[in-house]
């Protein structure tokens, strides 16, 4: 059976980087601080025409261009996305249209941080049924519009950004091998977003204070390390492979404190595990491919390679995932 295959990727960053030292001007902290808690020293923050769906238009472009494939010739579009422009239509609509991909269906996907790889395994069982397709799945966040700028738990983690990938099917033995996707909607209060308040008078949240991130960051620190080592050992088990047998680990990129435990605990070599965080901070849905692409750019996948993704958000909403390059 044929898998989604990676045959172009991109990305988008705007153009603000707002620094550290920027942040101690705006709330009380230091660079200092942020740097040994995060890893973080600069992130991304969109401005005028750098809207969610401009971001991940020009990623969806770049990934077009390294593809080869024409956008008329897309089949699907898949945006993972939590801070999309506008409610309805889907950023998915926008992008379809920004490209004139005439011949795509297009929608966006909530899965927080975990919404690239819960997109790329939808792709793929789409390309298992039918593996001539051409899908865009795009990852890609403003979460600087949704970040409390007054609260420096959370203001100082989050970054803007896209990162998009074509996939069809493969030859055989290349693309995603396995993948595995946990959700816990019990533990949503230790990392959530309201909605805007609700103009149904019948139905007002008292507690709605507004759309901005908040996080419990200490207990959502210890739930995403055990999380995702499970979700990696798991996987990694069910296909009789082992940490050695993997080429480069690509994780969504929160915290370089918990990439560290992750490290730690797995015991992977640290030359193997890709890290940006410090550049981008958390970019939610848009770190992963964001790194893909650069990761791809920089040389550092060879055909054949195993790659192993992993992620954890709000929901909770987590997983792993085996690629053979
Ligand atoms: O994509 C998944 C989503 N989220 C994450 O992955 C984030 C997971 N959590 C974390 O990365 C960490 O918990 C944080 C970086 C958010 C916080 O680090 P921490 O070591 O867990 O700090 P803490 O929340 O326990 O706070 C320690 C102290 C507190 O002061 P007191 O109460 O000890 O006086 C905070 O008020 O640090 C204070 N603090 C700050 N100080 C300076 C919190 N934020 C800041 C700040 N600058 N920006």
């Amino acid at each position: 059976m044929k898998h989604a295959s990676v045959i172009g990727t991109g990305s988008c960053l705007p153009e603000r980087k707002l620094t550290n030292f920027d942040l101690e001007k705006m709330v009380d902290t230091s660079d200092e601080w942020i740097t040994t808690r995060t890893g973080i020293h600069t992130r991304r923050i969109a401005g005028k025409g750098e809207e969610n769906y401009r971001l991940a238009t020009c990623a969806a472009r770049e990934a077009l261009a390294m593809s080869g494939i024409d956008a008329k010739d897309i089949d699907l579009i898949i945006v993972a996305t939590f801070t999309p422009h506008m409610m309805m239509p889907s950023c998915a609509c926008f992008v379809q249209a920004e490209i004139g991909a005439s011949n795509a269906y297009a929608y966006d996907m909530n899965a927080a941080c975990a919404g690239f790889l819960y997109a790329l395994d939808m792709a793929d069982k789409n390309i298992c049924s039918n593996p001539d397709i051409n899908i865009l799945v795009i990852g890609s966040e403003t979460l600087s519009a949704h970040v409390n700028w007054q609260d420096r738990n959370t203001c100082i983690l989050f970054g803007d950004g896209a990162g998009a990938c074509v996939v069809t099917g493969g030859i055989d033995g290349t693309g995603i091998v396995d993948s595995k996707l946990c959700s816990d909607g019990n533990l949503w209060k230790l990392l959530y977003m309201h909605s805007p308040k609700s103009l149904n008078p019948e139905i007002i949240q008292e507690d709605n204070n507004g759309c901005h991130i908040k996080m419990m960051g200490r207990d959502v620190f210890k739930h995403a390390v055990r999380a995702m080592e499970e979700a990696i050992v798991d996987i990694l088990e069910r296909n009789n492979l082992t940490v050695n047998d993997v080429d480069l680990m690509i994780p969504h990129q929160a915290n370089i404190r918990i990439l560290n435990k992750l490290v730690e605990r797995l015991d992977v070599s640290r030359e193997k595990v890709y890290i940006n965080v410090n550049k981008y901070g958390n970019t939610s849905a848009a770190s992963i491919p964001i790194a893909l692409d650069e990761a791809n750019r920089q040389g550092k996948m060879n055909r054949g390679d195993l790659l192993l993704f992993c992620s954890f958000g709000g929901g909770f909403t987590w997983g792993s995932m085996l690629m053979r390059w």
